[in-house]
């Protein structure tokens, strides 16, 4: 019965507000992993949450993937006149679905907000020299530094083998990444249970560092496979507003 169910979320909620030291928790009913239309509560508790936190002239930076794109489409057009909030890509363009890429939803994001955006058109796998010198770039400089300074970042995370092979790793780097046993991957960090980096694709765009130094953090994520990449990544979760379904959390508290 409702009342029931409301004392339950409230409990799970607590519990795992305990266990990773995030500001506010908000667990949406049943699991990704079994229905996919557990995703449009998550996006749509996504959606809320970030509205509800997102200031006039904000600076966010936004993660690609199917999660964050559910949240996107659910968001309400803005009537009102135009933001000065800017969305930018937390890192170049990634995996073959368009839709998907974080370039791609931060320009989706900010028609909705009617804001700005900027793209970072950086193909995938590019060497290390070609990232240095594209780093180097006037713009991309600018729209690197605007980053650093984020207001807020809303954030997807995955399972890390599910991602290496949706993001058409090497097999080196796949190879790597299950000698060292990852479990999570978040924009383009490779993490091992204890929140070890194993690997960090080279791309451009934000750091670990410079992420946990934005002051308002957003995760999202579904399911019970991703119940262990989500303790994999404490670190990341401490203080920051998570935003999971009743799969993930059982998963966390069963792994904890
Ligand atoms: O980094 C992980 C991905 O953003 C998660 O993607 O929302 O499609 O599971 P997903």
């Amino acid at each position: 019965e409702p009342l029931q169910a409301l004392n339950t979320f409230t409990t799970l909620e607590g519990e795992i507000e305990a266990l990773t030291g995030a500001k506010k928790v908000t667990i949406v009913p049943g699991d990704v992993d079994d229905d996919e239309r557990v995703k449009w509560q998550l996006g749509k508790a996504g959606s809320n949450l970030v509205l509800s936190l997102l200031g006039e002239d904000d600076v966010v930076a936004i993660t690609g993937g199917s999660t964050i794109a559910k949240m996107i489409e659910l968001m309400p057009v803005k009537q009102k006149g135009p933001t000065y909030t800017t969305i930018i890509p937390a890192r170049g363009s990634i995996g073959k679905r368009m839709e998907y890429q974080a370039n791609i939803l931060a320009a989706e994001f900010a028609k909705k907000i009617n804001g700005k955006y900027e793209v970072f058109n950086i193909p995938d796998n590019l060497s290390a020299n070609s990232i240095e010198t594209i780093k180097q770039e006037p713009h991309i400089q600018k729209i690197l530094q605007k980053m650093a300074k984020s207001d807020m970042i809303i954030l997807g995370l995955g399972d890390a083998m599910k991602m290496a092979y949706r993001r058409n790793e090497s097999k080196e780097v796949i190879a790597l990444l299950e000698e060292h046993s990852a479990v999570a991957e978040a924009f383009r960090y490779y993490f091992d249970q204890d929140g070890h980096v194993i690997y960090s694709a080279s791309n451009i765009g934000l750091d670990l560092e410079m992420v946990k130094r934005i002051q308002t953090r957003i995760v999202l994520a579904g399911g019970t496979s991703k119940g262990i990449a989500l303790m994999a990544t404490q670190d990341l979760l401490k203080e920051s507003y998570l935003v999971i379904d009743e799969g993930a959390a059982k998963k966390m508290i069963e792994v904890s």
